[in-house]
């Protein structure tokens, strides 16, 4: 079975990160039209870099939880039963990958890379940013800028994206509250061809009526139960209630 899974911030949100759109999110304490787009980083690039860096600090000090873990499993798991996991998050931290899963693609971008505005490079970054910082690749400064995609930017690897999506026989949104295009969109695509839908989250989403079905409670606690309850289908199929498994994602 080939499982289609995109990540939000409710799968971090008990590594300490926090989401965006709770009652105390991000978005609650920090305007993200003056640090989260193109234009506030021209306006104001320190203000930005102090706000990722801060959010680089905090990450760098968390730890993937349980459901990061057993998103790695099912990962192993359905490889090992002829199927496939596609890990698409949302999210711009590296808990998936300390957990353990090989394969993520981070629409969003990564908080622990760099890109160079004025070569294009991107580089590995764990340390503070600032306009001071010349880029190692160019040796300018003023250039860096978190590998972050912001409002108003496309995101990453669409194509690949809906690709998978489309080759999927199981659509999983799980710690997202479906306000955010493109991703918000995923699951009416996925319904558009007949894939099987199921969102995880700790209450209801935005678009829950948009679900074939819900599971709701801390991702850390069911998301382990709901990858135990795939992997253990003695007949993987059943659970994505189709009659025969498509061939596996296109490489
Ligand atoms: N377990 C499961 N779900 C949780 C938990 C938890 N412990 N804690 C919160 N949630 C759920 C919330 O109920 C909410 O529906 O996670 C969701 C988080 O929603 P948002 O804060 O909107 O985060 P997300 O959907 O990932 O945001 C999408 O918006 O700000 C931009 O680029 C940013 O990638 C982000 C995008």
């Amino acid at each position: 079975m080939n499982v289609f899974v995109l990540a939000g911030a409710g799968v971090s949100a008990e590594s300490g990160l926090g989401t965006f759109r709770d009652k105390d999110g991000l978005w609650s304490r920090f305007d993200p039209m003056k640090l989260a787009t193109p234009e506030a980083f021209a306006h104001d690039p320190d203000q930005v870099h102090a706000f990722y860096n801060m959010r680089r600090q905090n990450l760098l000090s968390a730890e993937p939880n349980a459901a990061h873990r057993a998103l790695a499993r099912l990962e192993t798991g359905l490889v090992e039963r002829g199927g496939s996991l596609f890990l698409c998050t949302q999210n711009i931290d590296d808990l998936h990958e300390r957990a353990g899963s090989k394969q993520v693609i981070h629409m969003h971008g990564e908080l622990l890379k760099a890109r160079c505005t004025d070569c294009g490079e991107t580089m590995t970054w764990r340390e503070d940013l600032s306009v001071e910082v010349p880029c190692p690749s160019c040796h300018r400064s003023g250039g860096l800028r978190p590998h972050v995609v912001w409002f108003g930017e496309m995101p990453l690897e669409m194509d690949a994206i809906y690709d998978a999506l489309l080759a999927a026989d199981l659509f999983v949104a799980i710690g997202t509250s479906g306000s955010v295009y493109p991703a918000a969109g995923f699951v009416s695509e996925a319904r558009g061809h007949g894939i099987r839908t199921c969102e995880i989250n700790l209450e209801p989403s935005d678009n829950a009526r948009q679900f074939d079905e819900g599971q709701y409670g801390p991702a850390s606690e069911v998301v382990p139960f709901w990858v135990e309850q795939i992997l253990s289908q003695k007949s993987l199929a059943d659970q994505a209630g189709i009659t025969a498994p498509r061939s596996p994602h296109p490489k």
